[in-house]
C-alpha cells in the first residue's frame, strides 16, 4: 500500500481518571476516530487519506487532539460535531483552519 496523501493522527491515549492532565480518550477520541474512517470511506477517499490512532500528541489541555500530516498542523477539543466538517477539509486537500490550535509555522 503506497503512502496516504494525507493523514490524521487521532491521539487515543487514555489516562487514569484521575490524573488531572486529562486525556483524549477520555474527551472521545475513540469515537472520533471510528467516525472519521467513516467519513473517510463515505467520502471514497479512504484510499488517499487515512485517519489512524496515535499516542499522546502532548495535547492533552486541548484534546481530543489530531495532527495532520503532511500540512503539519495540530487540531485541538476535536468532539463528533467536527468529524464531517474535518473530513470534508482533508479529502480536498484542505487542512480546517477553525480548528487549527498549533499551524505549521509561528506567525
Ligand atoms: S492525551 Fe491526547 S495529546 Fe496527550
Amino acid at each position: 500500500m503506497p503512502h496516504r496523501e494525507r493523514y490524521l493522527f487521532v491521539c487515543e491515549n487514555r489516562r487514569e481518571e484521575s490524573n488531572p492532565k486529562g486525556s483524549c480518550a477520555q474527551k472521545g477520541s475513540e469515537e472520533v476516530l471510528k467516525r472519521l474512517k467513516e467519513a473517510l470511506v463515505k467520502r471514497g477517499a479512504h484510499k488517499r487519506v487515512r485517519a489512524c490512532g496515535a499516542g499522546c500528541l502532548d495535547l492533552c489541555e486541548i484534546g481530543a487532539a489530531i495532527l495532520q500530516e503532511p500540512d503539519h498542523v495540530a487540531y485541538g477539543k476535536v468532539s463528533l460535531d467536527d468529524v464531517d466538517e474535518l473530513a470534508d477539509c482533508v479529502v480536498d486537500g484542505r487542512v480546517c483552519e477553525r480548528l487549527v490550535v498549533f499551524p505549521e509555522k509561528a506567525p
